[in-house]
């Protein structure tokens, strides 16, 4: 079979490789769609910390069985699975909470991920098709973080839900905060995404932070209550730093976003508002059952989200493409028949 490879940063190679065999425990698919994420174009780029070279990306991933051992599931099936691999014993899996095992291993980005014709899984991590398309099974993953992060915050009917950063974990965010019934709110930096969130995702309000007061919109948007819910999605720790002062009292601040620094916060405004701080961290299989379950029920577009198609011999030529941002990417998606 073919293998696409990740030799080094901005360098891919396909490579011929042996199909996997058999092995207790574990089941075959036979990809066929390759969603293309944040974390695979940092790989590529070469800034994302603590990755290792060489190294087969994806894990965003929809396929067909090909051999499998789990009782459940049956050759010919249509599947997504849960990329994040767990040791089943440690304080977080023995508490539900495999999400955030204290040795995970994702797919695609500590091991190597489903840029393959076919890939070995544990049978343990596969999630049934249910009906639907392989270009939907693909984009369960991305959407199952913000659906985390939004079951994370625990948002109620009517109650306002700033969410910060708009590019494609953001979107997901969205979107099931408006599942959830929340009045949601997207700041962004970047006008064109923010008109996204209006016409594509249903977001009743908008505010650009480069050139509007967040504040002042903030105020007039919750009639002074400011937002109960803020979930950053930006990763930038700049913008992380500021929300902490656009929560309400008795607020929840989610941190679906990641990045290297430390976050500064004044304990005099954190202590007033009695403020609660999360982070959230991948999704469990809850989210991935609430992401098709909301997919079935016609909640979710896919055609929203795919903005680029590619077969899996164009990978390699298109994917520096992807990092421009002109090219307004929001998922590009890999088709392997
Ligand atoms: N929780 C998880 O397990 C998980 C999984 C995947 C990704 N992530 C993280 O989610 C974050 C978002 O991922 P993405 O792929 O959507 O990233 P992205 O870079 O495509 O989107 C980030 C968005 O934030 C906006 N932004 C940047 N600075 C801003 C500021 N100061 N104010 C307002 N908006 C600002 C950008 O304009 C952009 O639209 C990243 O930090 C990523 O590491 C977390
Ligand atoms: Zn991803
Ligand atoms: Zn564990």
């Amino acid at each position: 079979m073919e293998k696409l490879v990740c030799k080094t940063p901005g360098e891919f190679e396909y490579q011929q490789a042996e199909t996997p065999v058999s092995k207790q425990g574990h089941s075959i698919i036979k990809i066929k769609r390759i969603g293309i994420c944040g974390t695979d174009l940092h790989a590529f780029e070469g800034t994302q910390p603590f990755f290792n070279y060489p190294r087969i990306l994806g894990h965003e991933l929809a396929g067909e069985i090909v051999e499998t051992d789990h009782p459940e599931f049956s050759i010919g099936e249509t599947v997504t699975f849960i990329p994040y691999f767990n040791c089943g014993k440690c304080i977080a899996c023995r508490n539900g909470n495999p999400n955030c095992c204290t040795t995970l291993q994702v797919s695609g980005v500590h091991i190597d991920g489903g840029m393959v014709e076919y890939l070995s899984v544990p049978s343990y991590s596969l999630v049934h098709g249910d009906g639907l398309s392989f270009d939907e099974l693909a984009l369960v993953e991305p959407l199952a973080i913000g659906a985390h992060g939004v079951r994370r915050a625990d948002v109620q009917k009517n109650e306002s839900v700033l969410v910060v950063g708009a590019g494609p974990i953001g979107l997901g965010t969205m979107k099931f905060a408006r599942i959830a019934g929340g009045n949601v709110i997207a700041l962004d930096i970047n006008d064109s995404r923010l008109a996204f969130c209006r016409n594509k995702i249903g977001v009743q309000h908008t505010i650009n932070g480069l050139n509007e007061n967040v504040i002042e919109k903030l105020i007039a948007i919750t009639n002074g209550d400011m937002p109960t819910v803020i979930i950053d999605a930006t990763g930038n720790l700049h913008a992380i730093n500021t929300a902490f002062s656009y929560l309400s009292h008795g607020g929840r601040y989610i941190l679906v976003g990641l990045q290297k620094g430390e976050i500064s916060v004044s304990h005099p405004e954190f202590h007033r508002r009695e403020a609660t701080l999360m982070s959230s961290r991948n999704a469990t299989r809850a989210d991935f059952e609430h992401v098709i379950q909301s997919m079935k029920n016609g909640l979710v577009d896919p055609k929203t989200y795919i903005t680029h198609r590619v077969t899996f011999g164009q990978v390699k030529d298109q994917f520096a493409s992807w990092l421009n941002p002109a090219n307004g990417v929001i998922k590009a998606m890999v088709s392997m028949d």
